[in-house]
């Protein structure tokens, strides 16, 4: 099958013949339909993750259809559609135990010591990025990291849910916890941040200022339910949320800089809470003026939004067909894997909340 093969940090995927070794009993292949592009494949790509080994193949927001599963699967057949999502977790350990399976400490993303890798290209080991490898015609993972969806949904929707719309939402509802009334600044609107804003919408949010750098996300932000725009090319954001609130509840990052990690936690009225989803640079550091932590202002983050893929996805997926979720804002073009290395260069400056790659 087709791949997009990264060789080297910084390098440009670009697609070669990769086979899938054969199927364990906990698996699933899967005929890959639609891979939405995120920002953390952009950041695996230039070395965000300097452990990762290379060659890999990048990709983990998906949709396909299973075409083969393992002797011990149980929730999914041939034929079902199903997203594919970094959530992959044991449902046995401490954390899976405690809800929290974001944290899990077997997440199986790689087989166990000894066997062989799941992809190969030339007879050596190919990475698959969080255990998925989405930039392909098939992906091999896990059961865990999949769950079925209403054949229904179109297959470049679906896709969305793998990640983007899992973590927006996610964090604004398991994380953050917005309430009714509450106040909210969302900080960078991409397909993760405008998913945010959705989130804050549906959960009866007051006010809801979204705030980007460039004015095709703020239109669409303006679609899924932001009361306020700040263009931050233009306004300093801290500054235009605190005259406009005199301080939020919420403000949730999305881009993943120092600097916006620190506007949003200057941005909090008293008791407020900033909830960083953007994924900082290694050695990043943020300064926070002490003292505001007396108003008891909090700063977390937000790990794939606390998601339970088993239980949000399907939701999500029947949310969207009853027109209670919008989805479509958030799909831009759609391009092929040739097109895979461009789009990915040119991601900050993509006018797109999400391109997709399609099969
Ligand atoms: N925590 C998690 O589990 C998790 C999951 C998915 C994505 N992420 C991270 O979330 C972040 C967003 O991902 P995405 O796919 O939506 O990215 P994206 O590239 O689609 O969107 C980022 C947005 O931020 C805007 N932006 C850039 N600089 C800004 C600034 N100074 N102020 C305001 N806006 C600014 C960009 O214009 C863009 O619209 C990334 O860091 C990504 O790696 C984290
Ligand atoms: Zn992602
Ligand atoms: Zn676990």
């Amino acid at each position: 099958m087709r791949a997009a093969l990264l060789q080297e940090f910084g390098g440009r995927p670009a697609p070669a013949d990769v086979e899938l070794t054969s199927i364990l009993p906990q698996e699933v292949r899967v005929r890959t339909a639609a891979t939405g592009i995120c920002h953390s494949d952009r950041f695996g790509q230039v070395g965000g993750n300097p452990t990762l080994e290379m060659p890999v193949v990048l990709g983990h927001e998906a949709a396909g259809e299973v075409v083969e599963v393992g002797s011990a699967v149980t929730t999914v057949r041939v034929g079902d559609h199903v997203v594919v999502a970094p959530a992959g977790s044991c449902g046995l350990c401490r954390w899976c135990s405690r809800g929290h399976a974001q944290h899990c400490q077997n997440l199986a993303r790689t087989r166990e010591a000894g066997a062989p890798s799941r992809l190969e290209a030339d007879g050596r080991p190919v990475t698959q990025f969080v255990g998925i490898g989405a930039f392909a015609e098939e992906m091999l993972v896990r059961e865990s990291s999949l769950v079925a969806v209403p054949p229904e949904l179109p297959w470049e929707t679906a896709a969305l849910l793998g990640c983007a719309v899992i973590t927006g939402l996610g964090a604004v509802r398991h994380t953050a916890g917005v309430g009714f009334g509450d106040t909210v600044a969302v900080i960078g609107c991409g397909g993760v941040g405008l998913s945010a804003v959705q989130g804050a919408l549906l959960a009866g949010a007051s006010r809801i200022i979204a705030i980007d750098t460039m004015a095709s996300k703020l239109e669409v932000a303006r679609q899924l339910g932001a009361t306020d725009v700040v263009d931050a090319s233009r306004d300093d954001a801290q500054a235009a949320v605190l005259d406009l609130t005199g301080g939020v509840d919420h403000a949730i990052e999305v881009v993943g800089r120092p600097a916006t990690v620190q506007q949003a936690f200057g941005m909090l009225g008293v008791r407020g809470t900033a909830t960083v989803v953007g994924l900082p640079h290694p050695g990043d550091e943020v300064v926070l003026p002490a003292t505001a932590l007396l108003q008891e202002k909090r700063l977390q983050g937000s790990r794939l939004g606390g998601t339970s893929l088993r239980v949000d996805v399907p939701l999500y997926a029947e949310m969207h067909l009853r027109g209670r979720l919008q989805l479509d804002p958030l799909l831009g073009g759609t391009i092929g894997l040739d097109g895979l290395a461009d789009a990915l260069e040119g991601i900050d400056s993509s006018t797109a909340a999400r391109t997709v790659v399609t099969f």
